[in-house]
């Protein structure tokens, strides 16, 4: 058994609906091969944990690489594992919304399952994502414009 981690960038045209319709197939394909794992997306930036047995990971995953869908695809972890991290989840997934209980659903499981290195991506990847969703709550005002020549008093 095998699990990969990488980062990628959505491409500008992969929508909320285009989003959820990628998540439908790929859960039921992950569940065909037993693959499980999760992916986040914060904004434009994914991070994506993929186990399963070896053999269907790589050819998931070389699918995966060449997807015109999202870019800039970096392994951060690829290493054989003893049992999966996320066991009986074909593929759960948390937006910019849902940032917050992603962190609990990681640190509810990831506590030493990664390296460290591996953590610090993640913590990255976190604080990035609590500062897009904030953005989406709070938007930035429009500044006010000044006028350019002086008031008539
Ligand atoms: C960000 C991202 C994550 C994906 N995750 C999965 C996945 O977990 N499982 C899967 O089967 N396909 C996933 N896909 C889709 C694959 O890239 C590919 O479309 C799918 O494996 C079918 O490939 P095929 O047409 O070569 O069989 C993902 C695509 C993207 C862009």
């Amino acid at each position: 058994m095998r699990r990969i981690i990488y980062t990628s960038i959505a491409a500008p045209d992969l929508d909320r609906a285009a989003m959820f319709h990628l998540l439908h197939h790929a859960r039921s394909a992950n569940q065909a091969r037993g693959l499980t794992g999760v992916l986040l997306r914060a904004d434009r930036r994914l991070l994506q944990v993929l186990e399963g047995p070896t053999w269907k990971l790589l050819a998931v995953f070389e699918s995966i690489r060449r997807d015109v869908r999202h870019s800039n695809v970096a392994v951060i972890e690829e290493r054989s594992i003893a049992e999966p991290t996320f066991p009986g989840w074909p593929m759960r997934y948390f937006d910019d919304r849902k940032i917050g209980d992603a962190r609990a659903f990681f640190e509810a499981r990831g506590e030493g399952a990664v390296s460290a290195e591996v953590e610090e991506v993640v913590r990255d990847f976190f604080v990035e994502a609590f500062a897009a969703s904030a953005a989406q709550v709070i938007p930035s005002r429009p500044r006010a414009v000044r006028p350019s020549s002086p008031r008539p008093c």
